[in-house]
């Protein structure tokens, strides 16, 4: 039930259908210019079509080029911009959703200011330069991409301080902004206080050491804020509703923005006439730890106990954010922890979020899992993707895929339920084919049914696939091998093949041991879904346990070994992962949370590359402070009864080990497809089948292999 969420509300003079706001998401669909085009409106048109009752724009930079972080994003310095944004308002209010935009100045992250070698606009000089603690887990291609979007490694920014003049004048340019946003006929603005920009840079002690009225005590530090409030107000008229994005917190900055400020700052707001707030929250920009912390929360509904304190101390609507599931917002706003709820990414996953759940339709809302894929790419300067949503950046080619039946039905088979084959069964039988799905485990998932056990968020993506699959009609044949002659015999239109990959044992001495385990072994072991094998490395009473586990059917769902492994795994107290990529990481995860005293041994110099950076920083993060080794640049293995030995640099070392598991050796499996072409067949490939592309890479492959159908 979501009937909080889908009530009505009010933002001064403005009624919205539902709770539930699009955030601000800096996309990066917009060209070079700053300006809307019909990629951007189509984009924008697809959420308020999804039902969402507000959507806020990203950042629009409102001294455009000045003050911005990336040509890609909206400009609105001039009245050119105006004319693309009307077409873009008029499409979002055909669906009958109210749009604010976002003004910004980006203050010391002005990155096409430094790309320039134009001045920075800041409060004042920077004393501190950051904790510089997310360089370790870059790759350097990573590094020098982010270096690029500012100009390249050389380019250092020209710190000014404002003097008031400045700050007079870029007042007034923000009063010219927002009339062009009425003019282009937006419902309302929202000023960006928060993320370490202009404005919230005037709020932290951190970072504004001035001595003049707009530094020192909070009124002071406030005083830009509210002036800009102010003319916003002015310009807006009372039709027009004017609010701020603040930060509740700025984490890992000595002298940062603490929630005592925060409320002082929202009370002042308030006066100054902002109609709302919108709670976010900040930290060092050079911390990944802070990024997951504050801005882009991994923990779900992380500043609740926040927005509801400021809920009690205001009398205009607090709009909540950060992770937050319909459900949990429903929550929070019948408990008055939030008067709206802002959703960033699962709007990415599933722009029609709000209108399933207003149609009484939730199991089709397809989950956002938390994979930080989206916002890895505006550090690079990139257009957003997202992992699980294809259409995501591409809605002007891609958005009526699902939507429009195919000219003619045809019988598809897909062999393969992992996540490729799932995706193609999915977008097949949206638009009318028939499919039959083959999958030789007892239950669909492939590689994600391992996923799901190991990383949570993904167990909801498997649910999501059984959940359509299963209300589109698909015939799923489970515990069945598709050869040659049941293909040839059922002679299907299309033939998918998506059987995934195959692991290659590591010629590592001493790997032919009972107590060393690869990945087809833990599967076989946790999820059930193997030939049972691996059952046979067992002691005998685990032995009997895991078999007893299986004929129960107990093994069936990630959920629920999930849960049972944090009684019991049948896996020792000290493990040795070999191999730090995404697999390998996400298992050491899993075993840590479990009491598991885990090390790492990787060949290469970096860790989870394949995970979007953010998620990285987060999970190796989290690693360290768990106790576990991450050890790089490993060589010469060898694994001993109860020990590993290897080389790390210069140095021979040894750890103990009760259980090893290998995760490296993933490699393309084209047997399966090899064997149809040899029978006369023109299987299309995808997924791992065709290379490892993990998740991201199979869902895409899937939804690309059915768009054509
Ligand atoms: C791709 C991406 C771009 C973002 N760009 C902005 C932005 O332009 N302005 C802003 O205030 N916040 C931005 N954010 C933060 C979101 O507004 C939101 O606060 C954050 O994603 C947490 O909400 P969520 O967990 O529902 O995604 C961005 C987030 C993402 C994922
Ligand atoms: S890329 Fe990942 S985090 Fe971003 S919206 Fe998609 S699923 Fe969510």
């Amino acid at each position: 039930m979501t009937d909080h969420l889908l009530s009505p509300v009010r933002i001064g003079s403005m009624t919205l259908r539902n709770r539930i706001a699009m955030a601000p998401m800096g996309v990066e669909i917009v060209g070079d210019d700053g300006l809307a085009n019909d990629e951007v409106v189509r984009y924008y048109e697809e959420r308020a079509r999804g039902g969402a009752g507000l959507l806020i724009t990203e950042v629009a930079a409102f001294a455009y080029p000045h003050g911005a972080n990336s040509v890609h994003q909206l400009g609105l310095s001039e009245d050119r911009f105006v004319e693309p944004l009307r077409t873009l308002t008029d499409r979002v209010h055909a669906h009958g959703a109210k749009i604010a935009i976002q003004l910004v100045h980006h203050g010391k992250i002005s990155r096409v200011d430094i790309a320039k070698g134009d001045p920075v606009m800041v409060p004042s000089l920077p004393e501190w330069r950051g904790s510089f603690d997310m360089v370790g887990d870059l790759s350097g291609d990573e590094l020098m991409a982010m270096a690029a979007a500012s100009g390249g490694v050389e380019s250092k920014p020209q710190y000014r301080e404002m003097t008031t003049d400045d700050i007079a004048a870029l007042t007034e340019q923000l009063g010219a902004a927002v009339g062009r946003a009425k003019d282009a006929g937006f419902d309302a603005v929202e000023i960006h206080g928060a993320h370490g920009y202009l404005a919230s840079g005037f709020l932290s002690p951190q970072w504004n050491r001035r001595s003049d009225a707009y530094g020192g005590s909070h009124e002071n530090r406030a005083r830009l804020l509210c002036e800009w409030i102010a003319e916003a107000k002015g310009r807006a008229g009372t039709d027009m509703p004017v609010w701020v994005r603040l930060d509740a917190l700025e984490y890992r900055t000595p002298e940062g923005i603490t929630f005592d400020d925060c409320q002082v700052t929202a009370r002042l707001a308030v006066e100054a006439g902002a109609d709302a707030i919108h709670l976010s929250a900040y930290g060092d920009s050079t911390s990944g730890r802070a990024f997951t912390e504050g801005s882009l929360p991994d923990q779900e509904a992380r500043h609740a106990a926040l927005s509801g304190r400021l809920t009690r101390d205001l009398a205009v609507p607090v709009i909540g954010v950060g992770r937050i599931s319909p459900a949990t917002g429903n929550e929070m706003i019948a408990h008055r922890k939030a008067d709206l709820i802002a959703m960033g990414r699962q709007l990415l996953a599933d722009p029609a979020t709000p209108l399933k759940l207003t149609e009484g339709r939730a199991g089709e809302i397809r989950p956002c899992i938390n994979c930080y894929v989206c916002v890895a790419q505006p550090f690079f300067d990139r257009k957003v993707r997202c992992a699980v949503n294809p259409v995501l950046g591409r809605e002007l080619e891609l958005a009526d895929v699902e939507r429009s039946a195919a000219e003619q039905s045809r019988t598809v088979a897909v062999v393969g339920g992992g996540p490729a084959g799932l995706e193609a069964a999915r977008v097949a039988a949206e638009r009318g084919h028939r499919v039959t799905v083959w999958e030789t485990g007892e239950q669909i998932g492939g590689a994600l049914r391992f996923a799901a056990l190991v990383y949570e968020p993904n167990l909801r993506l498997l649910r999501w696939y059984e959940h359509e699959l299963h209300r589109l009609g698909v015939d799923l044949r489970l515990g069945a091998t598709a050869d040659v002659d049941q293909i040839g015999a059922i002679d299907p239109d299309v033939l998918i093949v998506a059987n995934g990959a195959r692991r290659v044992r590591p010629e590592i001495p001493g790997v032919e041991q009972d107590h060393v385990f690869d990945g087809d072994d833990l599967r076989d072991l946790l999820t059930g879904s193997g030939d049972g094998s691996a059952i046979k490395k067992l002691g005998l009473t685990t032995r009997i346990a895991v078999r007893f586990g299986r004929r129960l059917g107990v093994l069936r769902d990630p959920g629920t070994v999930a849960r049972l492994t944090e009684r019991y795994m049948p896996i020792g107290e000290d493990v040795v992962v070999i191999g730090g990529g995404l697999v390998g990481v996400e298992l050491t995860e899993f075993l840590v949370e479990r009491g598991r005293r885990v090390t790492v041994l990787e060949e290469g110099e970096h860790f989870a590359l394949e995970m979007a950076h953010p998620r990285r920083w987060r999970v190796l993060n989290d690693l360290r402070d768990h106790g576990v080794e991450l050890v790089g640049q490993v060589t010469d293995l060898r694994i001993g009864h109860a020990d590993v030995q290897f080389r790390a640099g210069d140095a021979e070392r040894t750890v103990g080990a009760d259980t090893v598991v290998i995760a490296t050796g993933l490699e393309a499996d084209s047997s399966v497809a090899d064997a149809f072409r040899a029978a006369g067949h023109d299987p299309i490939v995808i997924g791992d089948a065709g290379g490892v592309g993990y998740l991201e890479g199979a869902i895409h492959a899937g939804f690309h292999a059915a768009r054509s159908l």
